[in-house]
């Protein structure tokens, strides 16, 4: 097995960082969020559980990315698991440049409403709709802690990301 060692005397770059974080294989989500009847999205992949009393989540979000400042006005949002045939959706969402009106027409996104208004993406393998409770400064992020009011679930397998890339389980992996 090759490996590399980062000389600890010198100081560690953000590729280096990045790419050792790219070692740990993630699932993909889009963050939610309704903005005035319009679906906003972000893919996220900094999403962790946090605490089960109460149910907590945590998602981490860029100081620059639209999104941030969508949390903190709406407090509550919605983040959705996606499953191995989203990749586009994944793809789409992670681009700052577009009108999200396109979401359906260019990525196949299509999105149900909760009783509060939150927007679910339709074929999602988890969505769990959370409120804000605290918000957490970290460098050039933000830690967004989010209390669970909701979950759905549905059968298939995750699209994963993986040093850089996007991945899916094998076929026979989940026999
Ligand atoms: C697989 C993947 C995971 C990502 N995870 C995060 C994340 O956890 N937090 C974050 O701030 N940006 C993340 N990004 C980058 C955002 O999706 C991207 O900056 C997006 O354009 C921000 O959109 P907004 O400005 O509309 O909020 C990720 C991108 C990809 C492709």
């Amino acid at each position: 097995m090759q490996s590399k060692t980062v000389n600890p005397t010198m100081s560690l770059s953000q590729t280096e960082f990045r790419n050792a974080m790219g070692q740990f294989a993630t699932g993909v989500t889009i963050l939610t969020v309704d903005l005035d009847g319009q679906v906003h999205g972000m893919t996220a992949n900094a999403f962790a559980s946090v605490s089960l009393d109460p149910l907590l989540v945590l998602v981490c979000v860029d100081h620059n990315a639209r999104t941030h400042a969508h949390l903190h006005a709406k407090k509550r949002f919605g983040i959705n698991v996606l499953c191995e045939n989203q990749q586009a959706i994944s793809q789409y969402y992670a681009q700052p440049v577009y009108a999200h009106d396109r979401a359906e027409a260019s990525a196949g996104a299509r999105f149900e409403r909760t009783q509060h208004g939150t927007p679910v993406l339709h074929g999602a393998l988890a969505y769990v709709e959370c409120k804000l409770v605290s918000t957490h400064e970290a460098g050039d992020h933000t830690i967004f802690i989010a209390e669970v009011e909701d979950v759905v679930m549905r059968e298939g397998k995750p699209l994963l990301f993986f040093r850089g890339s996007y991945r899916r389980i094998a076929d026979d992996a989940l026999d």
